[in-house]
C-alpha cells in the first residue's frame, strides 16, 4: 500500500503529464487574462463546452477589457447572452465587472474572500479564477471534479447535498498539485470531460486508470451517487402574438419581464399564466387577463387554434407554452406594452422558448 502523500503525489504527476499532452486548446486557456477566466467560467456554467465557445468569441469581441463590460446596458448583456438561459449569470457577470472597475481599478481581487463579494461567483468560479488566472494554491470542483474524485476514491457520499460536497472539497484541498495549481485543476475538469464520462468511461486511457478505486472494484459507472433529483412541475404560459394591422407596417405588442421570477429583463408576448393547472382555450378566454388584454386592442380577431406549442426544460420546471395569434386593427388607447414592427424582434432579448415558438410559425 503506498502511503497517502505518495499516491497523491503519483496521481499529480500522470494527471499533470497527460493535460500538458492532450488538453483542448480551448479559447479560455490560452494566455488571457483573470477577466476572461471570469468571463468563460460564467458563460461554462449550465453550457456545455461546444455551446460555450461561440458566446465566449462574442463576449470577448463586445467587451475586450472588464471596463467594456461594466459600461455596458444590461440589455446590450442579454442581447449577447441570448439562448445560454438562466439569464441571472449574465446580470451578475455586469453588475460583477461594474465592482471590479470601481472598487478594484479593473483588476480582478486576488484573494477568495474578496472575489467572493462579486455577485455570481461562487466557490467553484472563485477556485477557478485564483488557480486558473492566477496559478494560486486553491482547489475547484465543479461536476468533472466530482465525478472524477468520487470515482478516483471510491467516494459515495452524494455530490447534491451540502455534506457530501464538504467531503469533495476537502479530498480536492488535499490532493491539490500546489507547484501546479492551474494545471492539476484544469486537468481534473479536462480528465472528467474526455476520459472520465458520465456513462462509458475510457479508463483503459485514463492516465490514473492505476489508482482509481471505482475501476478496481469495477463500480466506476455506479459513481457519482446523487441524493435524489427534486421533483419537476408543469407550468403553463399562453403567449400572444397580437398583430396590429397599422398603415400598411404589421407591429406587435412586447414588453420586458420584471420581477424576480424566470427571464426578468428579458422580452415576451403578452402572457397569461395558469400555474401547474392547464386551460382549456374557453378557460383562457374567460380570464380577466384575457379580457383586458382585448379591451385594450380595435377591432380584435382571436384565432382560437395556437401557432405553436413548446415544451421548454428548466431545472424544476416543465413549462407547456402555446401561442395564439390575435389579429387587430391597433390599439383601443394607451398600453404597457412597446409596439415594435414585426421585423425588429431580434433587437430584444427574448427567451430560447419564444424563439422556438416563432421558429415553428414560420
Ligand atoms: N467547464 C467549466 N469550466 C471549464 C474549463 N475552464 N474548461 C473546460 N471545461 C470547463
Amino acid at each position: 500500500m503506498p502511503s497517502v502523500s505518495s499516491l497523491y503525489r503519483a496521481i499529480q504527476r500522470e494527471l499533470g503529464a497527460w493535460y500538458d499532452a492532450h488538453h483542448r486548446p480551448l479559447p479560455w486557456r490560452q494566455a488571457v487574462s483573470a477577466y476572461h477566466v471570469l468571463l468563460s467560467e460564467i458563460i461554462l456554467q449550465q453550457t456545455r463546452v461546444e455551446q460555450g465557445i461561440g458566446y465566449y468569441h462574442r463576449f470577448v469581441e463586445a467587451f475586450p477589457r472588464v471596463e467594456d463590460l461594466a459600461g455596458a446596458t444590461e440589455d446590450e448583456v442579454l442581447l449577447l447572452w441570448q439562448g445560454l438561459g438562466y439569464y441571472s449569470r449574465g446580470r451578475n457577470l455586469r453588475r460583477a465587472a461594474q465592482i471590479i472597475v470601481s472598487d478594484y481599478g479593473g483588476e480582478l481581487p486576488h484573494t477568495p474572500e474578496e472575489l467572493s463579494r462579486l455577485p455570481g461567483v461562487g466557490p467553484y468560479t472563485r477556485g477557478a479564477i485564483l488557480s486558473f488566472a492566477y496559478d494560486l494554491p486553491y482547489p475547484t470542483v465543479d461536476g468533472n471534479v466530482y465525478r472524477v474524485l468520487s470515482r478516483l476514491f471510491a467516494l459515495t457520499d452524494p455530490i447534491d447535498t451540502t455534506a457530501g460536497q464538504r467531503v469533495y472539497w476537502a479530498l480536492a484541498e488535499a490532493l491539490l498539485d500546489r507547484a501546479h495549481p492551474s494545471r492539476h485543476n484544469q486537468g481534473l475538469i479536462e480528465l472528467g470531460a474526455l476520459i472520465c464520462l458520465p456513462r462509458r468511461p475510457l479508463c483503459v486511457e485514463c492516465p490514473v486508470g492505476d489508482y482509481c478505486e471505482a475501476r478496481q472494484r469495477g463500480i466506476q459507472e455506479q459513481l457519482p451517487v446523487k441524493q435524489g433529483r427534486t421533483e419537476v412541475r408543469p407550468r403553463y404560459m399562453y403567449y400572444f402574438l397580437v398583430r396590429l394591422q397599422t398603415e400598411g407596417e404589421t407591429s406587435c405588442l412586447i414588453r420586458r419581464r420584471e420581477g424576480r421570477d424566470i427571464w426578468h429583463g428579458l422580452y415576451e408576448y403578452p402572457l397569461i399564466e395558469s400555474g401547474e393547472t392547464p386551460l382549456s382555450v374557453e378557460e383562457l378566454c374567460e380570464t380577466k387577463e384575457f379580457t383586458q388584454l382585448l379591451g385594450g386592442l380595435r377591432s380584435p380577431s382571436f384565432h382560437p387554434t395556437p401557432l405553436a406549442t413548446q415544451t421548454h426544460r428548466l431545472s424544476h420546471r416543465l413549462i407547456q407554452a402555446s401561442l395564439y395569434l390575435i389579429d387587430c386593427a391597433g390599439l383601443a388607447g394607451a398600453t404597457d406594452y412597446l409596439v415594435i414592427p414585426e421585423g425588429e424582434q431580434t433587437s430584444y432579448a427574448f427567451p430560447v422558448l419564444i424563439q422556438r415558438l416563432r421558429e415553428k410559425i414560420r
